[in-house]
């Protein structure tokens, strides 16, 4: 019996880099400095320098660094942003915590990211700000994102949670948005043990207002000069961070090698492989597929000890928790229609090609059985969306 591919195995990342990390993890402890220290100002240094950005500044978690960011825009009540509702609940869940409503554009049906074209349409004189979701480690256009922006005075918040190291046209989030953030959730590609964040941003104000709101709205010890939070970035998880930040360009070269893989081995199969846009860098933080039959294929692949996730099944319109909204099935077709068939198969550096052959055979051999004419249109799409 073949041994399970896990969805995301850190185990196989862990092995080489344990020695470094837990001696850094020691030195943090017997120095006892536990937030904001040498690591988390490093480490601020280091991944913006890698953003090719001019401020970075460490947060507790992704959620966090885009509430902070709307906090320090000032951006409120009776505010409208304009985002997607296929991404995960932080995107719109840090709007709402602000007391701003998301407004939703649908999806382009090949790179699942916002569509561009409908941006327009939905600016109001309540709209405040744009926050675009380089979903699944590709960056939207961000050339035309910022004419948009700019044609109506708005700011650009980009969710880059899942895309350390993605680009457009060479450059990475912050360089035309006002600022990104990202997080540090452990399977991302840049991940830490525990939670952590980062706000990267080329605007001396916003990174000067995001220092304050991260730490009790505070610059100097207890004087606090508005009304903050607690979202700081703890040194342990930054020695975390530091360490795997030096090894990021390779492991995303890596997964843009597997996702070639995939796409060369899956080419004649039923399944639409992901698309990397025309001038964009994809980071393949996640490798997602779009499948006939697919939760008949996520089960058969179980089956067979191939892990798979769904990323995501319903999408944020649709969510009872913001219901408030008034959406309803049918406001966003594009988007709809793509979480009954997405799937979400293996991608870590550390797979091995044996590995993605077996998904891709395993792959061939269900529809070999459930479709043997290969005839998708006949094909009833499964997969619920509410
Ligand atoms: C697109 C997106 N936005 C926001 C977040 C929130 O990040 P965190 O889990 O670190 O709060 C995540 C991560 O899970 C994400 O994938």
């Amino acid at each position: 019996m073949a041994t399970n591919i896990q969805f995301v195995d850190l185990k196989k990342q862990y092995a080489p880099l344990k020695e470094e990390i837990l001696a850094g993890i020691s030195e943090v402890l017997e120095g006892m400095h536990l937030f904001l220290g040498d690591n988390v100002q490093s480490l601020e240094k280091e991944f913006a320098a890698f953003c090719g950005v001019k401020h970075g500044i460490g947060v507790s978690d992704g959620t966090s660094a885009l509430h902070v960011i709307l906090r320090a825009m000032e951006i409120g009540p009776g505010d409208e942003i304009i985002s997607v509702a296929n991404t995960f609940i932080a995107t719109a869940e840090a709007i709402a915590m602000v007391g701003a409503t998301p407004v939703f554009v649908d999806i382009d049906p090949k790179t699942y990211l916002m569509n561009l074209d409908q941006v327009e349409a939905k600016i109001t004189p309540r709209t405040k700000a744009i926050m675009p979701v380089h979903l699944y480690g590709q960056m939207v256009d961000m050339e035309r994102l910022r004419a948009i922006a700019d044609r109506h005075g708005l700011k650009i918040i980009e969710d880059a949670c899942q895309a350390h190291g993605a680009e457009f046209h060479g450059r990475q989030a912050a360089n035309l948005g006002d600022a990104a953030a990202y997080s540090f959730y452990y399977s991302k590609n840049l991940g830490a043990y525990g939670e952590g964040g980062f706000i990267s941003t080329n605007d001396d104000e916003i990174a000067r207002r995001v220092r304050m709101i991260r730490d009790h709205g505070s610059e100097k010890k207890y004087c606090h000069d508005m009304v903050g939070m607690n979202a700081r970035l703890d040194e342990v998880q930054a020695v975390v961070v530091r360490v795997k930040l030096k090894h990021l360009d390779d492991w995303n070269n890596i997964r843009r090698r597997h996702a070639a893989l995939f796409a060369e081995l899956l080419a004649d199969s039923p399944v639409t492989v992901p698309v990397e846009a025309e001038g964009a860098k994809h980071v393949y933080h996640l490798y997602v597929i779009r499948a006939p039959m697919r939760d008949e294929l996520q089960a058969y692949l179980k089956d067979q000890g191939i892990f798979t996730g769904i990323h995501y099944p319903i999408p944020i319109h649709l969510q009872k928790a913001f219901a408030f909204l008034g959406h309803h099935a049918g406001d966003l077709p594009v988007t709809e229609k793509a979480v009954g068939e997405i799937l979400s198969l293996p991608m870590f550096a550390e797979l091995s090609d044996e590995e993605i052959v077996r998904i891709a055979d395993a792959i061939k051999s269900f529809y070999a059985i459930h479709l043997p004419e290969g005839n998708v249109d006949d094909v009833v799409v499964t997969g619920q969306v509410n």
